[in-house]
């Protein structure tokens, strides 16, 4: 609409109100001027706050985001052809709740809390704001419980803790949701509560992840917040606040929560063209301007609560995704600064049939380390020496065609290190697993294994001590350490296991 049609239409809005000389409701019921694209200007809701809904005629919400001197910026949820120029806008005093409680545990969702799932109404009467001021420092304690994803890569290298927020980030296609996935169905039976956020994702890929949970077991402790890629702007921008409403209530209760947003690349792809139709000026890469704060808001809602606030916590792990591995664009940048470490994952990994495709030289976890087990501790100082020994030597031998014997040796262990870090989807692993799985590679017991056989190995090694030394793992399940009894009892057990395993 040209901008004089506009001021012409709230001249005349204008003088109608002045007509109606009441103060007090000029300021609690507005006008809608312009409205298109899931966008709504309104006139005459000075007194309305960032973030308030607004109420429109046929049921129509909106949210608003734009104070002006004269008018207001709303995105509407739901259907925006139902609102037209000249309805009438009221205030209803309160900013965005959405629905949270137990009940939506094992339940697919739209932002606002209503059931997308087909599985009848939600029997909750609990809300929550969407938007809440994060934790500050003094309510908070450092991360120093673990948060297991089951995945060896990830719990030996870059381990997480319960209120850390850890990003994961790489191409399309790379096994980002994998991930997020794997981790979800670890926590099964670990009282850890999980949300699963989608944000403009399409219907048949969330269909998929629902039915990935279901089939493993995992939706029973999960909440899935869908956004699809239809749905409007607004509600898509909306669906990670909403999903961390969902998990505070966990977390505000005193119990750990566990929240996946999937993926914040879309978010702020939305987040954008909410921005540019309400006129708000563009920056870097067409960008608002607080983009950053838009995500940083979100992401310091993930903390370790302090006893005397309950002790919850809530993990978020942000997925980010990239564009041919580049991680120094504005969007992978501003979260990575906001956050305490990166799972990368790189195409050629996956390609090569690395999975996950964790790039285990780029990954970090800056506070994850103080929450890892001894035993898995022990493991991980001796694997990441050799990874980066295996790493440099790998780099150089590839320009150097005779190699020294134990340069040779040191590459064939590393060779093997990097086999038993692959695990398969939907598989993950208790701790006590992972660690003599991995003490086998350290120790350098897959000497004489064939690379193509270590998988095999790891397998079948793993079926032997569950089913003739369950009494080794029990062991390090409770006593958390690898003493030097459990290295011999381990070692014994590899040779007596090897005398079977058919290399
Ligand atoms: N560890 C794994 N082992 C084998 N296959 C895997 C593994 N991880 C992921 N895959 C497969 O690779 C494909 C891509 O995985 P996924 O959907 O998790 O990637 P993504 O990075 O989330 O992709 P998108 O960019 O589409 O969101 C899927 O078909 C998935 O099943
Ligand atoms: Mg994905």
């Amino acid at each position: 609409m040209p901008a004089t049609r506009k001021d012409e239409i709230s001249s005349i809005l204008k003088e109608q109100i002045k007509a109606f000389d009441y103060d007090l409701e000029m300021k609690e019921i507005g006008v809608v001027v312009e409205v298109g694209d899931g966008i709504a200007r309104v006139f005459g809701l000075q007194g309305a706050m960032s973030a308030e809904i607004v109420r429109f005629p046929n049921d129509v919400y909106g949210l608003v985001l734009n104070l002006e001197e004269e008018s207001v910026g709303v995105a509407l949820f739901g259907e925006s052809e139902r609102v037209q120029e000249g309805d009438e806008v009221r205030r209803t005093g309160r900013v965005l709740e959405t629905v949270v409680g137990e009940e939506l545990l094992g339940r697919v969702v739209d932002p606002l809390g209503r059931p997308r799932d087909g599985k009848g109404p939600i029997k909750t009467t609990k809300t929550r704001k969407a938007e809440i001021k994060a934790p500050g420092v003094v309510e908070r304690l450092p991360v120093d419980t673990p948060l297991q994803t089951g995945l060896k890569a990830i719990d030996a290298l870059t381990p997480i803790g319960r209120g850390q927020r850890e990003l994961v980030i790489g191409d399309r296609r790379t096994g980002k949701t994998a991930i997020a996935l794997d981790t979800i169905i670890n926590q099964k039976d670990k009282g850890v509560a999980c949300v699963y956020v989608t944000i403009a994702q399409k219907t048949s890929t969330i269909a998929r992840v629902v039915d990935t949970l279901e089939r493993h077991g995992a939706l029973a402790h999960t909440i899935v917040v869908a956004s699809e890629a239809n749905d409007s702007t607004p509600m898509q921008y909306l669906a990670p606040y909403a999903g961390c409403a969902m998990a505070e209530y966990f977390t505000y209760a005193g119990k750990d929560a566990f929240i996946v947003y999937d993926d914040l690349t879309k978010h702020a792809v939305a987040y954008r063209e909410m921005s540019l139709l309400l006129r708000r000026p563009p920056g870097r890469e067409a960008y608002p301007g607080d983009i950053f704060y838009t995500h940083s808001r979100l992401l310091e809602r993930a903390a370790r609560l302090s006893d005397e606030h309950g002790g919850g916590s809530l993990t978020a792990f942000p997925i980010i995704e990239t564009k041919a591995g580049d991680i120094t664009s504005y969007i992978p940048t501003n979260v990575i600064s906001i956050t305490d470490g990166q799972i990368y994952l790189e195409t050629d990994l996956f390609n090569q049939g690395f999975r996950p495709a964790i790039n285990v030289g780029y990954s970090v976890s800056r506070v994850g380390g103080a929450a890892q087990t001894k035993a898995m501790k022990q493991i991980a100082g001796e694997l990441r020496l050799e990874l980066s020994q295996y790493r440099e030597l790998a780099a150089f031998a590839e320009f150097s065609a005779d190699l020294d014997e134990e340069s040779k040796a040191q590459l064939a262990r590393g060779d093997r290190l990097m086999e038993v870090l692959k695990q398969d989807r939907y598989a993950p692993m208790p701790v006590e697993d992972q660690v003599v799985s991995l003490y086998v590679a350290v120790q350098n017991h897959l000497a004489d294994v064939e690379v193509s056989a270590v998988r095999r190995f790891e397998e079948e090694w793993l079926r032997f001590l569950h089913s003739e030394h369950e009494e080794i793992l029990d062991d390090l399940r409770t006593r958390k350490e690898l003493t030097d009894d459990i290295r011999a009892t381990l070692d014994h057990a590899v040779a007596q296991f090897k005398e079977r395993f058919g290399g």
